[in-house]
């Protein structure tokens, strides 16, 4: 009988002959990544390369209490002032690839320390609500495509966006970063994004994955909703644009969603996403976001970003201990490899560090010009006439507001002001009335405390301009254009009081100029900088015109001016409404939440705020499903907007009025004025109430003409399936179309409905089972109509 240590030589020897066996046949012993397959690649790594791998390597933060980040966090950046990255495995060929941020642009610096051959300036584009409000899919993909081709030439592997949480409530700070009060109009127009990123080859994270309204401390604050809410509202928008854009991964949020951080949610991150929806790709933290990271890896969160060093240690622990198994935690690593397969960085493709940014700025401005809305337009005043002579008030005139502040704005290298888009479009503009402007600006800049890295500057105060000085401009000039501006960002939500209201000397200000300009007979333009909805019903009377410009990126100044000019006809409409008070939104009373006394604390960062509950109380009825369902008249509806000309709609033809599996709704749009235009076509749907309540109606799908001449029609046609008809039934777990009449309403916004024709669906259909996931723990009691 062999003894054990001469069967252990032999093995040692067996194996140092394969292994030069396959040194002589030039073979390696190891499997690389890309040659050999994912599962070979897994099975050749250690636990603690796996664990090092789903633990980013972006941050080395000196916080007291924090272990200090192990020296390869300390690797230099290949593109500085990206957000995160993950760790390279270089003995099995994997790289480590790079992820920026976002919504608006790729936000990375601009300059780099050593060299100074060249700058890496990237498109500040519009907010994603003015993209929303264009309510063109194609404008989406444009925008999204020219800020993939910028992030594969910087460099970046996957883009931090788009951001596409519900406007549940018009104070949300970070509303600007995300789409609409609508799920359909977010899903869609996001997928549209995602697939213009995704075709050059970069990925995409569709964030905050979910109900992540609001950023009142918004590290511990645990969304308290319903399971029909959470369904119908928070998550069919990402349930749309995961199944039509499949993007390469999802961002978890930073709350807790009834109880569990969302980063930790296996409800969420597993049974949802993966199993009934799909999903392919990984899903990362949002920065420092929850607080377990091995309850985050058996949720599904397969990278935890930016990555802090004993999370790896937690995580090899745990699979010690039986805490983690190996099966999750490998299928965390596969998820990242298949993505990481596809990354640049693994291609190889050189990076040529020169985006074409003029390419850009054109769609950057194009994209703004398609998503300003006009609000009011008394007497066709609008457009001006060629080269008026303007008197143009207004901070934000001339220090335009481009985009919010936080991890959503961009290093871009230039704001086209109103001011100089104005005159570049040869209109006259008062040079001494821009010289007092510019230096109360500058002035008024140099005084203020320089904000914290991220943190939004406070807001300058409007220039006083003296009541002598605005009527003899009056005499002097054509017309008025009086520029409001309003700022948010990330960590703070905005306020009622001299933000969503305007303030004192805001609204004498406005009064001053109309009287003034009114008694000359002359005319007065608003022009909104905001980031979101401001009180506008209380003095809209006073003036001629209001377009809302947003917050319309770099080349705003140029963009607002095509349309003051008449350039381009404006074609958006609202993807929020405007309520005519701060008092009449839903969520007034419930948001932004409140702070839980006596709760210990769940996050171990000593910027992650108190614990807090924000409790949807308002349910299904957010946005324009509240104020239609409840009778209460906004100042301006959702999907309202006006034109330079008119549009006649024709009667609308179902294709069937019985409706089986699908029907096609058809009409035609006509230019009844004397401009070209376009036309933003919207169909709701009214559904039958029997054992659920539902909203008056909600907008299942929208379409956008080319531009049409006078006189000339384009016909629009719209697919309509079961799912459109359906609500979520939480005692059922499932998606239920109820038998009924229902109404299929084709519109100019969700208030002036043009054409309706009835669908019978002659017995109940359960379109989608499911299972009961996510709601609260115990009944939440919720809004609901009387009738
Ligand atoms: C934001 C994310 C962003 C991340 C990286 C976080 O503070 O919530 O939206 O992608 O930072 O910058």
């Amino acid at each position: 009988m062999l003894k054990k240590t001469s069967m252990t030589t032999l093995a040692v020897v067996a194996g140092l002959v394969c292994a030069s066996v396959q040194v002589l046949r030039g073979q390696d012993p190891l499997p690389q990544f890309g040659k050999n397959s994912v599962k070979e690649v897994v099975a050749a790594m250690t636990t603690e390369e796996k664990a090092k791998l789903l633990v980013g390597m972006g941050f080395n933060l000196d916080i007291p209490g924090l272990p200090e980040a192990p020296d390869d966090h300390k690797i230099p950046e290949t593109v500085v002032g990206a957000a995160g990255r993950t760790h390279p495995i270089p003995r099995l060929g994997i790289p480590s690839i790079t992820l920026a941020d976002g919504p608006a642009g790729v936000r990375i610096n601009p300059t780099r320390n050593g060299d100074n051959s060249r700058t890496y300036y990237a498109t500040g584009f519009p907010i994603a609500t003015l993209i929303a409000s264009s309510w063109d899919s194609a404008v989406a993909n444009r925008v999204g495509a020219a800020m993939g081709r910028e992030a594969r030439d910087y460099g970046i592997d996957i883009l931090l966006a788009p951001a596409m949480n519900i406007h549940r409530n018009p104070l949300g700070g970070r509303n600007f970063e995300y789409y609409s009060e609508d799920p359909v109009l977010s899903g869609k127009i996001a997928a549209a994004f995602v697939r213009g990123v995704q075709a050059n080859g970069v990925g995409t994270s569709i964030k905050h994955f979910a109900a992540n309204n609001q950023e009142f401390n918004r590290m511990q604050s645990d969304s308290v909703v319903s399971e029909r809410a959470l369904r119908e509202i928070y998550l069919r928008g990402f349930e749309i644009a995961i199944k039509e854009s499949q993007p390469w991964t999802v961002m978890s949020s930073y709350n807790l969603i009834n109880g569990t951080y969302a980063s930790e949610s296996r409800e969420l991150l597993t049974t949802l996403l993966r199993d009934e929806w799909d999903f392919k790709g990984f899903v990362m933290t949002d920065w420092f976001g929850g607080s377990n990271a091995v309850a985050q890896m058996n949720a599904g969160n397969d990278i935890l970003m930016p990555g802090v060093g004993d999370q790896t240690k937690a995580i090899v622990r745990a699979v010690e201990n039986g805490t983690l198994s190996n099966q999750q935690l490998d299928t965390n690593v596969e998820r990242v490899l298949n993505i990481i397969l596809l990354s640049p960085a693994f291609k190889s493709a050189n990076h040529s560090n020169q985006p074409d940014l003029a390419l850009s700025a054109q769609i950057s401005r194009e994209a703004a010009t398609e998503g300003m809305v006009l609000l009011k337009n008394d007497n066709s005043v609008l457009p001006l006439s060629a080269h008026a002579k303007i008197a143009l008030f207004g901070n934000s005139s001339y220090d335009l507001i481009a985009g919010g502040t936080g991890s959503g704005d961009v290093n871009k290298k230039y704001v086209v002001s109103l001011n100089e888009g104005l005159a570049d479009a040869g209109f006259e503009l008062d040079p001494s009335l821009k010289q007092t402007y510019v230096s109360f600006i500058e002035d008024q800049k140099a005084k203020r405390p320089k904000p914290a890295p991220f943190m939004m500057p406070a807001p300058i105060p409007e220039m006083p301009v003296e009541t002598g000085l605005i009527q003899q401009l009056a005499n002097d000039r054509e017309v008025a254009v009086v520029t409001l501006g309003r700022n948010s960002g990330e960590f703070v939500d905005r306020h009622v009081e001299n933000d969503f209201d305007l303030s004192g000397p805001e609204r004498d200000f406005v009064e001053t100029v109309s009287k003034a300009f009114h008694a000359k007979r002359k005319k007065v333009v608003v022009v909104l900088n905001v980031a979101g909805p401001i009180e506008i019903a209380s003095w809209r009377s006073m003036v001629d015109a209001i377009l809302l410009a947003w917050q319309p990126g770099q080349d705003g100044g140029h963009a607002v001016a095509d349309l003051l000019g008449g350039k381009v006809n404006p074609s958006g409409k609202l993807a929020t409404t405007f309520p005519m008070s701060y008092r009449d939104v839903p969520s007034a009373k419930s948001f932004p939440g409140k702070e839980l006394t006596g709760k210990p604390n769940l996050s171990r960062y000593p910027f992650a705020g108190k614990p807090a509950e924000a409790i949807y109380e308002e349910g299904i009825y957010v946005g324009y499903r509240y104020y239609n369902t409840f009778g209460i008249k906004p100042a301006y509806e959702f999907g309202y907007g006006l034109s330079y000309t008119t549009f006649s709609y024709s009667k609308v033809k179902l294709s069937t009025n019985r409706f089986q599996d699908t029907v096609t709704a058809t009409l035609a749009v006509t230019n009844t004025g004397n401009r070209p235009g376009r036309e933003v076509v919207e169909l709701y749907v009214s559904a039958p109430q029997q054992k659920l309540k539902k909203p008056a109606n909600e907008l299942k799908a929208f379409a956008k003409t080319r531009l049409l001449k006078p006189g000339e029609s384009q016909a629009v046609s719209f697919t309509i399936t079961a799912k459109d008809l359906v609500s979520f039934d939480g005692t059922r777990s499932a998606w239920v179309a109820e038998a009924g009449t229902y109404s299929v309403n084709i519109g100019q916004s969700s208030l002036n409905i043009n054409s309706s024709a009835r669908l019978e669906l002659a017995s109940e259909m359960i379109v989608e089972k499911s299972r009961k996931l996510l709601g609260p723990a115990t009944d939440l009691k919720e809004l609901e109509p009387s009738k």
